[in-house]
C-alpha cells in the first residue's frame, strides 16, 4: 500500500494542488498532471531529459520525490515559454537548429536558462559544465552551444524583458 500525499506547489506560475503516492517520482507526477513537456528519459539521473527547475534550480526530476516540492516553486519548459514573445533561448535554438529530434530540448533549456541566471556571459567551459548532466544524441552539442551564446547576448541587451 502506498499512501497518497496532497501537495501544494506552484507549477509555471500557477498554484496547483498535486496528490501522489509518498514514492512517486516528481518526473512521473508533473507528467502524470499533465506536464508532458518533462521527458523520460533514463530514469536514473543519466541523461537530463526530466530536468526542471525547483526555485529556480535545475534538477533531475527522475531523482526528485515529488512531496519534496511542497511549498516551492517548479518551472518547466512551459514556464519558460510566452506565445507572444518566446524565451530568447527557444527563438536561438530555433534560428540555429540546435533541436534535432528534441527529446533533450526541454532540459537543456531548463539547465541553461539557471546557468544564465547566474552567469550572463558564459564561456564554453562554463555552459559545458551547466550542462554536464544533459545528454545530447544528435546535434554534437555546436549548434546548442552557438544558441546559448546568441541567447546571452539577446538577454544582456535586455531582450525577452516582459
Ligand atoms: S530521465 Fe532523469 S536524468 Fe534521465
Ligand atoms: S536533439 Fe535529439 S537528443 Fe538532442
Amino acid at each position: 500500500m502506498s499512501l497518497e500525499k496532497a501537495i501544494t506547489v506552484e507549477i509555471n506560475g500557477v498554484a496547483r494542488e498535486l496528490s501522489a503516492p509518498a514514492n512517486e517520482t516528481l518526473l512521473d507526477c508533473l507528467r502524470r498532471h499533465g506536464q508532458f513537456e518533462v521527458k523520460s528519459g533514463c530514469e536514473k539521473g543519466d541523461c537530463g531529459a526530466c530536468a526542471v527547475q525547483i526555485d529556480g534550480e535545475a534538477v533531475d526530476s527522475c531523482l526528485t520525490l515529488a512531496w519534496m516540492v511542497e511549498g516551492k516553486k517548479v518551472t518547466t519548459l512551459e514556464g519558460l515559454n510566452d506565445a507572444d514573445s518566446p524565451h530568447p533561448l527557444i527563438a536561438a535554438f530555433l534560428e540555429h537548429g540546435a533541436v534535432q529530434c528534441g527529446y533533450c530540448t526541454p532540459g537543456i533549456m531548463i539547465a541553461a536558462e539557471a546557468m544564465l541566471r547566474d552567469i550572463p556571459d558564459p564561456t564554453d567551459d562554463d555552459i559545458a559544465l551547466a550542462l554536464s548532466g544533459n545528454l545530447c544524441r544528435c546535434t554534437g552539442y555546436t549548434k546548442i552551444f552557438t544558441a546559448i551564446k546568441q541567447a546571452a547576448e539577446v538577454l544582456r541587451a535586455g531582450g525577452g524583458d516582459d
